[in-house]
This record gives C-alpha cells, sequence and structure tokens, in this order.
C-alpha cells in the first residue's frame, strides 16, 4: 500500500474564514457597503497584484511594508510583481488607467478583498488579511475629512456596536510645511541618536516623522524633547485641521488629538487617522487612513487631492459582539425520499421548493427512513417531507414539523403552497 500522503497546511498567518464565520463577516461588509453607497460610492474590484513599482513609489521605499513586507516575484519575462500589501496605491492606478480623472467631478469608490504584507504573525496580525477601503479623489475640502470619519465612526459605533472604539486623528501637514518640520526633527533627533533604539537610529536618516510613532519606551522619553508638528504646520493646513476638528465637533463625533500618529505609509497630507480598540492589544489599529494630496501627481496623473480609509475586518471580526451577527443559513426543509419512483418525483418538488423561495437539502444516498429523519435533525431544517411509494400513490407528502414532532399528510400539488404560508408564520420565506 502506498504511504499516507502528508497533509498540507496553510502558510503561517494565513486563514481560511469558515462557513460559520461567513454570516458575521457578510454582516461586517454589508453594514460598510450600505452606508458607503448612501454616501455616493460604487464598488471597484481590483486585481490582487500589480507592478512592485506601483508600491514602493507609492508607499515609500524606506517604509516597513515596502522595504520588508512585500510578497514580490518576477514573471518569464523578467518583470517584478507584488502581490498587494493595500488598496489605495491599485485603485489610484486604475483611477488613472481608467480615465476617471478626465470625468470631472468627484470620484468616490470602494473595494474590498484580501491583502498580503509578510509580517510577524501574532494576534490580529495575518499575512493574508482583508480590508474595506474607500476613497475619495478629486475634493480638497476638509469636508470630506469630517464625512468619512464621521461614517467610519458610526458604522463602527452606531451599526456595529463596537464597544471602546476610538478615533486618533493628527495632521501630517502638506509639502510646504512638512519638509521644515522633518529637517527639525531630524536635527533634534540627530544629537541624540544614541538614545534611540537601532531601528530608530536608521529611521534619523532616512524617516524621520516614523520614530514618532515608535513604540519603545525609551524613545518616547527622547522624543518628549523633540520639535511638534504643531509648530511648524503652514496657515493653510493649520485651517485645514480646524475645520476637521471642528466639524467632528459638530457631528458630536468624539476624538483624541495624537500628534505622535505618523501612519506606515509615506503618502499620507494633513489629516492622518487611526480608529483604535484598546481591548486587541498590540495590534490595536482596526482602521486607518488619511489625506493623501499629492499620490495621484506622483504616479503621473494630474493634481488630485484625495482622501480615504481601509478597515480590517479580521481585527473588526474580533471587536464585535458575535451574538449581534445573524446565524448561518439552515434549509427550510429535508426532503425524504423512500424507495427509486420517489427519488425521481422527488426531483420535482425538489425544484419547486427552492423557487418557491425554501431552501431545501436532500439525502443522496437512499438510506432508511429513520437515518434519513436524523440527517433531517442534524441539518437544522425546520420540516421534514417524506415522499415514499404509499404517498405518491395519493398524491401526497408527510409534512412533519422537526420542531414540534406534529405532522400532517398534505397534497403533494399544494405541498410549497402550505410551507410557504407556514413559513410566513414562523419567521421564514
Ligand atoms: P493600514 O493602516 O496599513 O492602511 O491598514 C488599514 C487596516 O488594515 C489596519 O487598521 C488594520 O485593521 C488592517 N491591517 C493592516 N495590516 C494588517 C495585518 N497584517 N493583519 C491584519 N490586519 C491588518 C492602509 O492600508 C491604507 N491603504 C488605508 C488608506 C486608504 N489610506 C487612505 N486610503
Amino acid at each position: 500500500m502506498a504511504a499516507k500522503a502528508k497533509l498540507i497546511k496553510a502558510p503561517r498567518g494565513v486563514t481560511d474564514i469558515l462557513p460559520e464565520e461567513i454570516p458575521l463577516w457578510r454582516w461586517l461588509e454589508e453594514a460598510f457597503r450600505q452606508e458607503l453607497e448612501l454616501a455616493g460610492f460604487s464598488e471597484i474590484r481590483l486585481p490582487i497584484f500589480e507592478a512592485t513599482e506601483l508600491f514602493t513609489r507609492s508607499i515609500g521605499q524606506e517604509t516597513d511594508i515596502v522595504s520588508k513586507e512585500m510578497y514580490s516575484f518576477s514573471d518569464a519575462g523578467g518583470r517584478s510583481f507584488s502581490l498587494r500589501p493595500e488598496g489605495t496605491a491599485p485603485l489610484v492606478r486604475a483611477f488613472l488607467e481608467h480615465g476617471f480623472s478626465r470625468r470631472g467631478g468627484v470620484c468616490r469608490l470602494y473595494y474590498l478583498g484580501p491583502m498580503f504584507r509578510a509580517e510577524r504573525p501574532q494576534a490580529g496580525r495575518f499575512r493574508q488579511f482583508h480590508q474595506l477601503g474607500a476613497e475619495v479623489l478629486g475634493a480638497a475640502s476638509p469636508l470630506v475629512d469630517v464625512e468619512l470619519l464621521a461614517l467610519v465612526m458610526r458604522v463602527l459605533k452606531g451599526r456595529l456596536k463596537v464597544e471602546g472604539a476610538f478615533l486618533e486623528i493628527n495632521s501630517l501637514g502638506c509639502r510646504i510645511c512638512r519638509p521644515g518640520f522633518r529637517k527639525a526633527l531630524q536635527d533634534s533627533l540627530a544629537s541624540v541618536r544614541e538614545e534611540l533604539c537601532p531601528d530608530c537610529q536608521r529611521r534619523v536618516e532616512m524617516n524621520p516623522l516614523r520614530v514618532l510613532d515608535c513604540k519603545r519606551e525609551g524613545c518616547w522619553a527622547v522624543l518628549a524633547k523633540a520639535p511638534s508638528g504643531e509648530e511648524y504646520m503652514c496657515a493653510n493646513c493649520r485651517e485645514h485641521f480646524a475645520f476637521v476638528r471642528e466639524g467632528l465637533e459638530v457631528l458630536e463625533v468624539d476624538y483624541h488629538l495624537n500628534p505622535r500618529l505618523v501612519r506606515g505609509l509615506d503618502y499620507y497630507t494633513r489629516t492622518a487617522f487611526e480608529v483604535v480598540c484598546p481591548q486587541l492589544g498590540a495590534q490595536n489599529a482596526v482602521a486607518g487612513g488619511g489625506r493623501y494630496d499629492d499620490l495621484v501627481e506622483l504616479l503621473g496623473g494630474p493634481a488630485t487631492p484625495a482622501f480615504g480609509f481601509a478597515v480590517g475586518f479580521e481585527r473588526l471580526a474580533m471587536v464585535v459582539r458575535q451574538e449581534l451577527a445573524p446565524g448561518i443559513r439552515r434549509p427550510e426543509v429535508f426532503l425524504v425520499l423512500l424507495g427509486e419512483a420517489a427519488r425521481r418525483k422527488g426531483l420535482r418538488l425538489l425544484d419547486a421548493l427552492r423557487q418557491a423561495g425554501l431552501g431545501c437539502v436532500l439525502d443522496y444516498e437512499g438510506r432508511s427512513l429513520k437515518k434519513q429523519l436524523q440527517r433531517a435533525g442534524k441539518s437544522g431544517a425546520r420540516w421534514a417531507l417524506i415522499l415514499g411509494e404509499d404517498e405518491l400513490a395519493r398524491g401526497e407528502v408527510v409534512c412533519k414539523d422537526l420542531v414540534s414532532g406534529e405532522q400532517q399528510r398534505v397534497g403533494l400539488d399544494r405541498v410549497v403552497e402550505y410551507l410557504c404560508a407556514l413559513g410566513k408564520t414562523c419567521g421564514f420565506a
């Protein structure tokens, strides 16, 4: 006998979403889809892999994502591609490729699907994870920032009842004022370089703003004496941020100001934000995003201000109360067919039940009545319809209520109608 084949497991940090989890995931998706469509967004479906350069140019060469977390490969022609680590850059690529920029007006799009980052897996951090992202292109107004921040919080707190979620915001300045801050921060950090962790020592040269985001306490102490972004903000950025804060107050969206929030992607300008759920532990951001007014130009398009966000579904699924999600759909009917003739006739009944919107499953193996009824019980169906030779001869079917155990004979020609009427009283169909 051949040796038993070795089982193959999913790669580390990559998970299956099992059938029992799907209703929860659909519920989460639907909440965002509905709210976004009310706000004028349409869905776009983007490819899973793109030219590597798209990500290096937009996310930034020095970011962790690009420098160490991309799944990149070369095709037979030697071109480098990468599994998408996020959706904003692909969306901007599609926006330009399909001429959305020439259509004028504001473009509002959302997308959802898997993203890939070769991070060290831990609770809430996966190598394949799922995001729903939404982007508004072509509007510089801070109204957009307020509108989307409020939308995210409304879905999370209002619809999905996520407890303890709070919004953190910051302004990262723009291409006019950020270089001044960057230089001042770099100079200040360079003088105390040895006190920083090895990662931050490297960041001082390449990406000093990322030092602000370091989680190590030693670096925090050093940062206490560093200049703050606010001091360097230009008048326009100041005004924009003041409007955003005021708008959130008008809409009664609570927020924390976090001057150390810089985000792990380099394309942001002005407003940057994260929604944090402390119960998640170290990987506590369920959503993040902000304004990226220079990215479209950086990717070869016309100057186009933009704002967007993405929510991480694995993390979201961990913080919602599971019992609020709908349960898995069970069939309404289990069809018990006894004998060859019934197995043939039963096919028509099966079809008629499904056409009427009643979920119906059956046993394929021609087992005994007892065995089939046991399967019916396990299937979660509300009714068993029993069709044997005797019933066929009389043009009837036995309808057994699997909850109460009651049963009665119903004419084959009216059983669908009968179950639909009963279903209404039980809350289905
Ligand atoms: P991000 O902050 O990198 O932003 O990701 C957004 C969300 O995706 C995070 O808040 C988190 O919930 C989830 N996430 C990220 N990495 C992982 C991971 N390894 N495992 C599980 N969940 C993860 C972006 O990706 C930007 N594209 C958001 C954006 C859209 N900015 C503007 N528009």
